[in-house]
């Protein structure tokens, strides 16, 4: 991998705003991705303690020419108060996760479903046609939720703990996406009956941090019969690399990714936003195979 261009008098920064951010890997994707593309650009995670210190850094940041941020938990809804503009697909979802510094301010956009959709074209997970369920109904499920309709999904159940919270993420893209079905079930009701209704091969998304680092057991769906209608389950989670959920999806004959590309992707789709560049498939497997080793330390 070749090394970053020593830090001069023109050097640009880029930047992570979120808390805590101390175990992030996006200061490790985003300065790899600089030397790969042999820009003159630095990456720094900032821990930002709460709101009030939130829009002093972002103001404080524009002054001082800071070219764009990446924005992670808890700010990625609080940070769209202090922008010129919003893309409309993070208007959509409710979340931003990216600023590019324009001439008039800092402009949001979200990159967290561009993400995804194309971490399951990479993996050839093909979601046009298909029948997907969606495990969880918060900020993650937001963005899969609407990467999965974008791609054209012809039915989605959306699965989560508490249903009324299914049911308010579901009413968010009823209207904008009339040829999807789109239906919710509480994990107490019968959502196995619900999807043998519509027979076999569904594709899981599974959106929680339950199965996240050290809870590595944790499962938010324990029924066998739920992973028996499965073809594929994608979890968001990438610490650890195979989670509980994806060893239920094999153990029952079906293919299992973790979250790991679809961090990949975000951060090059950011990183594509501030330089108005493409980044190919051959940078994005170099970065992989380092995010893994950073990951595995
Ligand atoms: P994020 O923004 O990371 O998605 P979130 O908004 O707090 O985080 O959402 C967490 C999701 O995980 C929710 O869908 C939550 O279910 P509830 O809406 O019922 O709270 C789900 N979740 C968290 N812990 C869970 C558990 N032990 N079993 C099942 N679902 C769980």
């Amino acid at each position: 991998m070749k090394s970053n261009r020593e830090i001069n008098a023109r050097t640009g920064l880029l930047g992570l705003l979120g808390h805590p951010v101390a175990h992030s890997v996006s200061p490790y994707l985003q300065n790899h991705l600089a030397a790969i593309c042999g820009d003159d650009l630095r990456y720094l995670a900032f821990d930002i303690e709460d709101e009030e210190a939130l829009e002093d850094a972002i103001w404080g940041a524009y002054a001082m020419g800071v070219k764009g941020f990446n924005v992670t938990v808890p700010y990625k809804k609080a940070v769209m108060d202090y922008l010129e503009q919003v893309e409309e697909n993070a208007l959509q979802i409710g979340a931003v996760n990216t600023l590019k510094r324009e001439a008039d301010g800092w402009y949001g956009y979200n990159t967290d479903m561009p993400g995804l959709i194309r971490a399951l074209h990479y993996d050839k997970v093909q979601i046009e046609g298909k029948k997907v369920v969606l495990i969880g109904a918060g900020g993650a499920a937001n963005a899969a939720l609407c990467a999965v309709l974008e791609m054209g999904a012809a039915e989605v159940l959306v699965l989560n703990r508490t249903r009324t919270r299914a049911e308010q993420l579901a009413k968010r893209f009823i209207v904008k996406y009339p040829k999807s079905r789109i239906r919710t079930r509480g994990m107490d009701q019968d959502f196995v009956g619900c999807m043998r209704e519509s027979g076999t091969d569904w594709i899981a998304l599974q959106t929680t941090s339950v199965g996240m680092h050290p809870d590595v057991n944790g499962l938010a769906i324990t029924e066998d019969d739920f992973y028996k209608l499965l073809t594929v389950g994608y979890d968001i989670i990438f610490n650890p690399a195979e989670t509980a959920f994806m060893k239920k999806v094999e153990a029952a004959g079906g293919r299992a990714y973790n979250g790991l590309r679809m961090l990949l992707f975000q951060g090059i789709r950011s990183y594509e936003i501030w330089n108005g560049v493409q980044i190919g498939d051959e940078a994005a497997e170099e970065l992989l195979q380092g995010m893994r080793e950073q990951i595995g330390k």
